[in-house]
């Protein structure tokens, strides 16, 4: 039986595989931060609600403008989006019957919303599923025919990062052949920032990177992304978005986690350590791991023939993992899991010590 595409939404995987759904669930299977949104959110909530009955500013201001100033680019290379779901919907919008790249295992979005949108696909897989290297050979000799090529800067599922440098090769290259890149830094807050390409906006006017707030801030239910690109794509995907679609609550909310410093550097610190203790475990049992800066990583199972069953056994047992089932290059032989609370992490390891009969 077809496994769902995405994490997230256990109740409907339990009811798909008729488990009855344990008393307590540990969902580990979506990536969005494991300590919520922040306190000043909650705080700020009643001054909110009069927003409801207004109109959203149509460019999300004063969000946009503050972001521009945070990122030190100016407001005409910034979009702000309805998620970062929305903003790739429209960005493959153009690339109708035209070629794009995408290197697997990587994010399924990019596939389903370009093919959505008549767009060729040239796919290749990445030569080490652990540290995601780009078979750049290939990507180079696709790069000629192709308009884009998308990159995924810690990559979904496996968490590596692509350096800086790679990236800048690509970027030279494509600008001799006439090739775009999309970067896309949904989870890039979970890092120092030190290979991410948003400073490289002035130099290279065949980039654009999209960001999400939904994952660091833990506000995946309000939805909020935004796009940096050169002035002539953002106007492009503004001519196609619909009036006021980022709605009036995302737009304060996104200012006050922006503010918010502390809250990210906590919850970089907090996963931090979460992730290693889960590592040294993993590693004990002798697991092979994907090397993640994320909040998330991937594992594979010494015995790997039998990841399907251990995924089942999970749910039985109220732990929701990701399975890859859909992820070209890791073909079901990898899980992947979300850096939760210890009490889930927990939870998880005393499942996977039951499964090896400790
Ligand atoms: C790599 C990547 N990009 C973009 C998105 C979409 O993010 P948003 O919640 O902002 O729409 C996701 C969501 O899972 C993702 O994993």
């Amino acid at each position: 039986m077809q496994l769902p595409s995405h994490g997230a939404n256990y109740k409907t995987l339990y009811q798909r595989f008729q488990i009855p759904i344990p008393e307590k669930v540990y969902d580990l299977s979506e990536n969005v931060n494991a300590f919520g949104f922040p306190q000043k959110v909650k705080d700020a909530w009643p001054q909110f609600i009069h927003h409801i009955s207004t109109y959203p500013h149509p460019e999300a201001e004063p969000l946009r403008t503050m972001l521009a100033k945070k990122l030190n680019v100016q407001r005409e290379n910034l979009i702000i989006g309805n998620g970062a779901a929305e903003l790739l919907t429209f960005f493959a919008g153009r690339f109708t019957n035209r070629q794009v790249i995408i290197v697997h295992p990587t994010f399924s979005e990019y596939k389903s919303t370009l093919e959505a949108q008549g767009a060729k696909i040239i796919e290749y897989v990445a030569h080490e599923i652990t540290t995601y290297k780009l078979p750049m050979n290939q990507i180079k000799k696709s790069m000629h025919d192709a308009s884009c090529l998308y990159l995924c800067n810690p990559n979904n599922p496996t968490g590596s990062l692509i350096s800086k440098d790679i990236i800048e090769e690509l970027l030279i290259y494509g600008r001799e052949v006439g090739c775009e890149l999309l970067v896309d830094e949904a989870f890039m807050d979970w890092t120092d920032e030190s290979e991410s390409v948003i400073s490289l906006i002035k130099q290279y006017s065949n980039l654009s990177v999209m960001r999400s707030m939904t994952k660091m801030y833990g506000i995946a239910g309000i939805r909020l992304g935004y796009l940096v690109s050169s002035e002539n794509v953002i106007n492009q995907l503004r001519e196609k978005l619909p009036h006021w679609h980022v709605n009036a609550l995302a737009i304060e909310i996104g200012r006050l986690c922006l503010e918010d410093d502390k809250f990210r550097k906590e919850s970089i610190e907090n996963h931090q350590s979460l992730k290693r203790n889960l590592e040294n475990y993993l590693h004990k049992q002798q697991c092979i791991i994907t090397k993640s800066v994320a909040n998330f990583l991937c594992f594979q199972l010494k015995e790997s023939q039998k990841t399907r069953d251990f995924y089942f056994y999970c749910l039985r047992n109220g732990v929701v993992l990701r399975h890859t089932e859909n992820f070209v290059g890791m073909d079901g032989k990898w899980l992947r899991i979300g850096i939760k609370s210890e009490k889930a992490i927990e939870k998880f390891q005393q499942v996977m010590d039951e499964w090896y009969g400790k």
